[in-house]
């Protein structure tokens, strides 16, 4: 006997309704495909800023090592440098008139200037600048919530290329007490105005300084003296260092000699340990971190411990 033919199916008939669009909305064939817009365009920023940081890494190191060939050519000492028996400083009063100009480029294509933004914007009240170099970061002030401005550093020249700069932005700051003052971070706690009185601030920001200086630990000691004792006084810091990756942690060691003798900066500092220090975990409370660049750059709010807790 023959077998009985299978009924051939047909593919059920979309029904017109479900395309009808939503008063109000697009419409949208199917939801399933719609795209994700935030995670794509967060993705793409990372990828993004990561990419241009490595590019520029992998620039510098080779600079870097280009210079120190040069620098065997000349004869010069190769030696195993440490912050112990090299102060910074050298290179700062050396390239002070050139920095902004040598830098400018890759904190553009790296979106330094809109975390400098993000950072800065929130300064209020009495602010202090530790390591202010040449000022990178006078546009982002906002003059109606600064009282007072004190920018220090400890090199001369990099000060006096702040000092110039800031003529341009003198007529935003009419309202505020607005001083320059030579200062080595670490002791910018026991800072004093010209008369002998002690300063204290409501905001104590550092950019890309601790990077430079001798010891991380006493620097952020430093700028926790020099806080007010209040609920709302902050430190806003934007620093870089060690990355999220060990294969880029090898090449900043393995650069941070010749990093440190032409650009002044200890590259490969493990940032965070520093707010796992004893002497600062007694002092200071995080607020917040976020970190970019592969986790090279730091963006950190913490607040100074309140002396009742
Ligand atoms: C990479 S530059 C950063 C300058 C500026 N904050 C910025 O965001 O462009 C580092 C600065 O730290 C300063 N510096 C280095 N050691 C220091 C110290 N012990 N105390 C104060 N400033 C220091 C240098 O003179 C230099 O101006």
């Amino acid at each position: 006997m023959a077998k009985p033919k299978r009924p051939i199916r047909m593919p059920p008939k979309v029904q017109p309704s479900v395309l009808k669009p939503i008063p109000g909305k697009v419409a949208d064939a199917n939801p399933r495909f719609r795209p994700k817009v935030l995670p794509l365009v967060v993705g793409g920023a990372l990828l993004y800023f990561g990419a241009t940081y490595t590019t520029m890494l992998v620039y510098k190191s080779k600079q870097d090592t280009q210079n120190d060939i040069e620098r065997r050519e000349a004869g010069v000492e190769d030696s195993e440098l440490t912050p112990g028996n090299f102060d910074t400083s050298t290179i700062w009063n050396k390239i002070a008139a050139d920095y902004d100009k040598e830098i400018a480029t890759d904190e553009f294509w790296m979106g330094i200037g809109l975390l400098r933004r993000w950072l800065i914007g929130k300064a209020k009240g009495d602010v202090l600048e530790v390591s202010a170099g040449t000022g990178r970061n006078f546009e982002h002030y906002k003059p109606d919530h600064v009282t007072s401005l004190t920018f220090t550093d400890k090199s001369p020249s990099m000060l006096e290329e702040a000092k110039s700069k800031f003529e341009e932005y003198n007529s935003n700051f009419k309202k505020a007490f607005v001083a320059f003052k030579r200062a080595d971070v670490q002791e910018i706690g026991s800072l004093t105005t010209d008369d002998g009185k002690p300063m204290k601030f409501d905001t104590v920001i550092d950019t890309f300084g601790l990077c430079s200086c001798s010891d991380p630990v006493e620097a952020i000691l430093g700028m926790v003296n020099a806080c007010k004792d209040s609920e709302d006084a902050r430190i806003l810091l934007l620093e870089h260092g060690r990355s999220h990756y060990d294969w880029l942690n090898n090449l900043l060691d393995k650069n941070a000699d010749k990093h440190v003798s032409k650009w002044g900066c200890w590259w490969n500092r493990d940032f965070m340990s520093v707010f796992e220090d004893e002497r600062v975990t007694r002092e200071l409370d995080i607020e917040k971190v976020s970190r970019w660049h592969l986790g090279t750059t730091y963006y950190v709010i913490a607040k100074k411990k309140s002396k009742s807790t």
